[in-house]
């Protein structure tokens, strides 16, 4: 029995009511949190995305029919309320908003019915994410993830306005676009007009925004929805939105100085929290020889040491043999947990293995200047003396080395330096530590391919002086590239574009592109640079990143409205789904010998 709300009109939302208000009549509408009957007096709390507040149906107060439906009232029930404001008869809720009124029912709507919900809409929800993903809608109403959504509407509007004052302007491109295999798996869209033809969807609006730079509108930027067909992760997601950017006439310095203020200000003014300027900035190779990480978490130390020249010559053939092979030997020093029982430093060994480490060699020193370690044995006295003293070890210390390739020594000790911080709590929950990365290598070495792939984007500058390295030593190029870091996690990336046709056939030629392939996948846009093309350059933020950071959320399924899980599919509409076969007809699609298995 849905009551119509004709008539009615809501005066506001329930937390918008305070002290202030006492004595007012209000119209409120909302959903039941919870009813206690209490005899001839019914509680009820009332919830909408505002907050909660207490509302009371007295016997006598508001007439029998009223009262009666107050009494029918369950969880989840949508009512709207007529009555008085006053101060709580009880004593206030320090918790809640709204806790020092409440509201004296004069009248009531019972606008919708419920059934029970099949979990408690409440905060910090203990049931099972599966679950509350089939039933997103009910989940969005948890007051968490209200806030998390309100966050991120917040935010959005306030990047707009900002950019907007700083002359920047909002231009959509397009969703149906030509797969460029550079990068992620595209998602492919198949075309009816067009049978065994393809769009794919955007892995990011770049090509776009640069050709918007050559059509002269100096500045873009656009709150753009991107779809990669790659592993998920916490903080991935095949769709995901980025606030994307590109500027022309300008440097490094220019984007670096408006990205500062942006992100600044949306501190300040959704959290109260003071970015100091200018940010930190270091080069890739200064991040990853002290933090294994080419996004390094600042918020603690424990950087890493390179002790190849002090164990150059020792009698320790894992840590010989790794130099010999060209590789590094570096340690972690995690003081103060030289009394760690052994099974938790199996334990750290297992975690370094998970990252491709042969093995974690470690060194407790003891209280009493003795050394308790898994190589000390291979090793003399004066060798672990100049080791120890190399890593800072004082007694009471635990010294953990890797030895290896760079980058697999890299990977092992940045992995292991966040583990022990994260079991070990050395990270204070309420900071944020900004940092710029710059000077990336221009490319990578990709064994599935067999060739060098760009790290960032084909399209990435290099830096002047490493330009003639292309075609001679590309490993050794650095791009004119910048990510943002926030607290470990990659916020945003861009770079400084090439502009000029021959440093971009040399970065083709690198990449092993012959010219028919790059004219066959870009010539739209080396076409476009014939015809003045001004210097240009941009970024691009992972929007879900940044308010999943702001949230102090763990994933950034927290906030996104409908996220996909880890075999990106839809929980709830069970997407994604097979079609009618008219469908498949229409676009030739034959589909016969799949099966609907997901790969692993
Ligand atoms: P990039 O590939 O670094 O750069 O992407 C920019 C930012 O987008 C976020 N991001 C993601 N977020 C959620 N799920 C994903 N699957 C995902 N993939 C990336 C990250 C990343 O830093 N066109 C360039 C930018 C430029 O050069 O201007 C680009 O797309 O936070
Ligand atoms: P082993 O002589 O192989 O038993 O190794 C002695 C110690 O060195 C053990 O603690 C191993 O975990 C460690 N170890 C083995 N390989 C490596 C490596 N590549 N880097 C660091 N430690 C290693």
């Amino acid at each position: 029995m849905a009551e119509s709300m004709k008539g009615l009109k809501r005066t506001c939302r329930l937390a918008e009511l305070g002290e202030g208000n006492v004595g007012q009549t209000v119209t409120v509408m909302g959903w039941v949190q919870k009813q206690r009957n209490k005899g001839g007096i019914i509680f009820v709390d009332m919830r909408d995305r505002s907050g909660i507040l207490q509302v009371i149906f007295e016997d006598g107060e508001i007439d029998s029919e009223g009262f009666a439906k107050a009494e029918k009232l369950r969880s989840e029930f949508v009512i709207a309320v007529t009555g008085k404001v006053t101060l709580r008869s009880g004593a206030a809720n320090e918790n809640l908003k709204t806790g020092a009124i409440e509201v004296r029912a004069e009248s009531i709507r019972i606008l919708s019915e419920s059934e029970t919900p099949p979990f408690p809409i409440e905060a910090d929800s203990k049931t099972k994410e599966e679950l509350r993903l089939k039933y997103r809608y009910l989940d969005l109403r948890r007051p968490d993830l209200q806030n998390n959504l309100m966050m991120r509407s917040r935010v959005a509007t306030l990047i707009r306005q900002f950019l907007a004052e700083e002359g920047f302007l909002e231009i959509e491109t397009p969703m149906l676009t030509k797969s460029t295999p550079e990068g992620a798996r595209d998602y492919l869209v198949p075309s009816r007009v067009h049978p065994g033809n393809f769009y794919a969807l955007p892995q990011s609006p770049q090509l776009f925004k640069q050709l918007l730079m050559c059509s002269g509108y100096d500045r873009y930027f656009q709150i753009a929805r991107c779809f990669r067909d790659e592993d998920l992760r916490a903080d991935r997601q095949p769709e995901f939105t980025q606030v994307d950017m590109e500027l022309s006439f300008v440097d490094e310095e220019d984007v670096i100085d408006v990205n500062e203020r942006l992100l600044q200000k949306v501190f300040k003014e959704v959290l109260d929290v003071e970015v100091s300027l200018p940010m930190r900035r270091m080069t890739w190779q200064e991040a990853m020889d002290r933090f294994g990480s080419d996004k390094p978490d600042l918020r603690f130390g424990m950087e890493l040491t390179d002790v190849s020249e002090v164990v150059r010559g020792c009698g320790f053939g894992v840590f010989t043999g790794a130099l010999d092979q060209g590789g590094s030997v570096r340690g972690i020093n995690a003081k103060g947990q030289g009394g760690m029982p052994r099974k938790k430093i199996d334990a750290l060994v297992k975690f370094a293995k998970d990252f491709g480490a042969k093995g974690l060699a470690y060194l407790a020193v003891n209280e009493d200047g003795s050394y308790k370690s898994s190589f000390a044995k291979f090793m003399t006295e004066e060798e672990l003396g100049n080791l120890v003293d190399a890593m800072d070890g004082q007694p009471g210390d635990l010294l953990l080395f890797a030895a290896d390739r760079n980058k697999v020594v890299w990977d092992v000790l940045g992995n292991l330096r966040l583990e022990l911080a994260k079991t070990l709590e050395l990270i204070d929950r309420d900071s944020f530590e900004f940092v710029w990365v710059t000077e990336f290598p221009e490319f990578e070495y990709s064994e599935e391919q067999g060739r060098y792939v760009a790290m960032h984007h084909p399209f990435t500058m290099p830096m002047e002086e490493d330009i003639p390295l292309l075609a001679t030593n590309p490993e050794k190029v650095r791009a004119r590239a910048y990510d943002i870091v926030l607290n470990g996690t990659e916020l945003g990336g861009g770079s400084i574009r090439i502009h000029q046709n021959d440093v971009q056939e040399a970065m083709f030629e690198a990449l092993g592109f012959t010219k028919e392939k790059a004219r066959e996948q870009f010539g739209f846009l080396m076409d476009a640079f014939q015809y003045g093309v001004p210097p240009h350059a941009g970024l691009a933020y992972g929007f879900d990143r940044l308010i999943m950071l702001m949230a102090k959320q763990d994933s950034i399924r927290d906030v996104i409205a409908f996220p996909k899980v880890k075999d990106a599919s839809c929980l709830m509409t069970d997407a994604p789904n097979v079609v009618d076969e008219k469908q498949l007809e229409e676009l030739c699609l034959d589909i016969s010998g799949t099966s609907e298995e997901p790969e692993e």
